[in-house]
């Protein structure tokens, strides 16, 4: 199907930082397939995990116990406030899970009208019709029939705004400690405390959707761990597959516990595969220092940008997100700069708000961080040029 505008390069193997198209270019990979390939392409521990593990089982469906499952949750668990978890496919079945426990966990305690869910403005939670639903925005929604109920959207991160929004029938709060999609913008941390203070004061659920944000991406194993709150539901994928298709639902135990046998189910989240890559992700991601040089490429690549938004105002307006989940809001069109760092062999990633992602790998080289910014140096020269020209 026509779903998508694709550009047309055409990639035939990757290492580390770099892509190679069937023409024989190399492209550095600032997009990491959309904040998922956590260690670049080919890491050959990942490689190994899997073929170790494609020799061995490939899937046996949840008929049975998994036992990699069981390492993996326990792994994600004692790195986070979660105490149960369940494994499916994607960002979308994520959130799309989150959102039934959330609600289950008030039906489990005799409140089942308490199925609201209060979402944000440029939220994004994927594309089955609740997460759409959840995020609100009605160019996704459009065309695909009844919009299902008990869904609203505060319309910026202020308790004055959020406030009037709670009724007898909430079930709780949905965020994303950073929004991706919507433009790279972080919540601030105290309006995360005060989102858990509100949760627990009104006995609601705090859900956080950290699919795009989440393990290691902001220098954090989770993003929310910046602001000192934990939620009771959590959404991830993307980063913890480094590639392969894997999600989960991270939850406490009370919130976990509600979803009984039959409740909820995938054939292949978390098959044997799945679990092999979680795990080395894990092991990598949570070794000592990991996210301690993640916290030093991106602080050095902030301090970078920052020069060259200062210089090229007529490019940038502002340098956004948390760690190496780097937003670019642009003042000529977004698209634009894409382009033009396409144009110079760096990848980048358009968001909402007239927004550019860097998103690249966690253990990316000094020396491919500096080829970045060499290219972002000719592309920005290229632009102005382009804009000085315009005007
Ligand atoms: C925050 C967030 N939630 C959910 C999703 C949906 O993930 P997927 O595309 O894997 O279904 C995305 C994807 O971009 C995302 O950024």
């Amino acid at each position: 199907m026509p779903t998508y505008r694709r550009t047309d390069l055409r990639f035939v193997r990757g290492d580390g930082a770099w892509l190679h198209t069937e023409a024989g270019e190399q492209y550095l990979d600032f997009g990491s397939g959309i904040a998922v390939n956590t260690l670049g392409h080919a890491h050959p521990r990942l490689v190994a995990a899997l073929k170790e593990q494609a020799e061995k089982l490939w899937h046996v469906s949840n008929l049975y116990d998994i036992p990699g499952q069981e390492a993996l949750a326990r792994r994600l668990c004692a790195a986070s406030f979660a105490e149960l978890v369940f494994f499916c496919n994607s960002g979308s079945e994520a959130a799309e899970g989150m959102i039934k426990a959330m609600r289950k966990f008030h039906a489990a305690q005799g409140q089942s009208e308490r199925v609201t869910l209060i979402g944000f403005a440029g939220a994004f939670h994927g594309r089955t019709l609740a997460a759409l639903a959840a995020a609100g925005n009605q160019d996704y929604l459009a065309g695909f029939g009844p919009t299902p109920d008990g869904f609203v959207q505060c319309p910026d991160f202020t308790m004055a705004a959020l406030e009037p929004l709670i009724d007898d029938t909430t079930a709780g709060i949905l965020i994303e400690p950073v929004q991706g999609e919507g433009g790279v913008r972080a919540v601030p941390s105290g309006f995360l405390a005060a989102l858990r203070a509100l949760c627990d004061a009104k006995g609601l659920l705090l859900g956080f959707d950290e699919v795009q944000c989440g393990v290691g991406r902001t220098g954090k194993l989770f993003a929310h761990e910046w602001a000192g709150v934990t939620p009771d539901v959590m959404a991830i994928a993307k980063g913890i597959g480094g590639g392969f298709p894997l999600g989960a639902i991270l939850t406490t135990s009370a919130v976990g516990a509600c979803m009984q046998p039959g409740s909820h189910g995938s054939t292949y989240g978390g098959n044997p595969l799945a679990m092999a890559v979680g795990l080395e992700i894990m092991e990598v991601v949570c070794a000592p220092g990991f996210l301690d040089d993640v916290n030093d490429m991106a602080g050095y690549l902030r301090q970078q940008l920052s020069a060259r938004i200062d210089k090229y105002p007529e490019i940038f307006t502002e340098l956004r997100g948390v760690g190496l989940m780097v937003g670019l809001k642009c003042a000529c069109e977004n698209t634009r700069l894409v382009a033009a760092l396409r144009a110079e062999k760096l990848l980048s990633v358009p968001a909402g708000d007239n927004t550019v992602r860097l998103l690249p790998p966690l253990n990316i080289a000094q020396d491919d961080m500096r080829a970045a910014l060499d290219a972002i140096d000719r592309a920005c020269a290229r632009l102005h040029a382009d804009i000085v020209g315009d005007t």
